[in-house]
């Protein structure tokens, strides 16, 4: 049971005075001064015109890159801040994350890229093989199990990351243009799959996007100007 203070993952993402310098022959500011609240069970689409810097406040808050300065509380564990060791924890059991070109193993089956996260959370095989079952069933892909992913549609692999993502059982799930390879009936139908998950388990949801579809369901806007 969790105590008052103690590192409670359950709750709001608190982003205050957010810089990322990407540093090379020149450097680029990606994002200046970005402070941003989004509550625990909260739907939020990030828009914005490409190259200002979506993709980079996502990754920051899932702990794949380290912002320049500023603080990402995620609770109360500012995850700007924290260890290797931490941030590595952090991802692995607080965070799932969709990617426009799906990201999936194409030498591991469906039921082996489903599985991967949580062999890598050291679950038990059983436990594995249950929690499979049930996201292939939730997102109707039950049939592709013994598939690759290079055999199956563009929607149908995007299931399949949606299921990565949501393995773990994540509180924080970012979805990063998740429509963008796909036709607008397949983006439709991934999109409602993965807004009725998050809003039924009370995930947060942060997407970033342009996709008219998802901008008219998500909770708020929240618009990124460079
Ligand atoms: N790895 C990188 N190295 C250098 N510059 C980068 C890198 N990733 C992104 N950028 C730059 O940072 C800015 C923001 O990029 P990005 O976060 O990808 O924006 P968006 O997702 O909104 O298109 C852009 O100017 C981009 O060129
Ligand atoms: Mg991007």
């Amino acid at each position: 049971m969790k105590r008052p203070g103690e590192n409670n993952m359950d709750n709001e993402i608190k982003i205050d005075s957010l810089y990322k310098i990407y540093s090379g022959h020149v450097d680029t500011v990606a994002i200046e001064n970005f402070s941003q609240t989004f509550e625990k069970g909260e739907i939020i689409a990030l828009s914005g015109p490409s190259g200002s810097g979506k993709s980079t406040i996502l990754n920051c808050i899932g702990g794949v890159l380290r912002p320049t300065s500023g603080d990402i509380f995620v609770g109360n564990k500012n995850i700007a801040k924290v260890s290797d060791n931490d941030l590595v924890l952090y991802r692995r059991d607080h965070v799932g994350l969709i990617y426009q070109d799906f990201n999936l193993i194409n030498e591991f089956n469906i039921f082996e890229n489903i599985a991967l996260p949580m062999l890598i959370a050291k679950k038990s095989k059983n436990e594995i093989d249950e929690r499979v079952h049930e996201l292939l069933t939730i997102l109707g892909i039950e049939r592709y199990e013994k598939s690759f992913p290079p055999y199956i549609s563009g929607g149908e692999r995007q299931r399949v990351a949606i299921a990565v993502a949501l393995a773990n059982n994540p509180q924080i799930i970012l979805a990063d243009e998740p429509t963008g390879n796909l036709d607008k009936k397949n983006s439709d139908n991934v999109i409602n799959l993965l807004i009725n998950q998050t809003r039924q388990l009370q995930k947060t949801l942060i997407i970033a996007t342009h996709d008219e579809f998802i901008l008219d369901q998500v909770d708020r806007i929240v618009k990124i100007s460079n």
